[in-house]
């Protein structure tokens, strides 16, 4: 089965005038490490928003994780049992304690508070924070929030791991032990793994390199846009 199936993906702003996706064909086996990459502004978070189903295409179909994102009505469970996410802004829940923000994704399983707290504690602990369970996030450091966001997408088990820029803002020994973690876990787990970053030494660490421009995919780092071309 593949992860991705998008073909012929378009998705405008502000009345059309601004054009994000401008015809993207897309597929991503399942388990395979991808990473996007494209300047500022090319589109590369509009797709992986599309890809989680944060937002709706204008046309186009889009499959992930073998469900159809077009007409289906339960994209709320989809993204709570399919998907993990880590944004660049890794959005931690301030008022609450870091272990507390890794059970949040937890609540749709059938789980009760005990073993929750079991998993979450193992996941922090995965990511080597298991000390900093009780405290608030804004007494971490940017390097660790990004981890306990990394430990809250796992929380849900997903298939597919959805990263935007997870080592934007990070100093390259924090953000080498991150994806560290993260290539580990997609190793161990067969995890699909989606990487948006601007960085070309972490871009090359995925099998594929997909490069955006101007809402199209220019190259999808094998021959997939050959064969296509081929087709019509
Ligand atoms: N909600 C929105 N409303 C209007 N325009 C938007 C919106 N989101 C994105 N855009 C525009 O769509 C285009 C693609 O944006 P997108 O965020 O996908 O780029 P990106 O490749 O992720 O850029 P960056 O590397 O800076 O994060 C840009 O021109 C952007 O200004
Ligand atoms: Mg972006």
């Amino acid at each position: 089965m593949n992860a991705v199936e998008i073909k012929d993906l378009y998705k405008s702003y502000e009345n059309g005038k601004i054009k994000a996706l401008n015809g993207v064909n897309l597929t991503v086996k399942d388990g395979e490490f991808v990473s996007i990459i494209g300047p500022s502004g090319s589109g590369k978070s509009t797709l992986l928003n599309m890809l989680g189903a944060l937002d709706v295409p204008d046309s186009g179909s889009i499959e992930v994780a073998g469900q159809n994102l077009n007409n289906s009505k339960k994209l709320n469970e989809f993204r709570a049992e399919k998907i993990g996410f880590i944004f660049q802004l890794h959005n931690l829940i301030p008022n609450i304690s870091v272990v507390e923000n890794i059970e949040i994704p937890m609540y749709t399983q059938k789980l009760s508070s005990k073993e929750m707290r079991k998993k979450a504690l193992k996941l922090l602990d995965d990511v080597g924070l298991k000390e900093k369970a009780k405290i608030l996030p804004n007494k971490l450091s940017g390097g660790e929030r990004q981890r306990v966001a990394i430990a809250r997408a796992l929380a849900n088990d997903p298939s597919i791991i959805l990263a935007d820029e997870p080592t934007g803002s990070l100093d390259s020994k924090t953000s080498s032990k991150i994806l560290r973690q993260l290539i580990e876990l997609h190793e161990s787990k067969k995890v699909t793994l989606i990487i948006v970053t601007h960085d070309m030494d972490v871009a090359k660490l995925a099998n594929r390199v997909i490069e955006v421009l101007d809402g199209e995919i220019i190259s999808a780092g094998d021959d997939s846009l050959i064969n296509s071309k081929i087709d019509v």
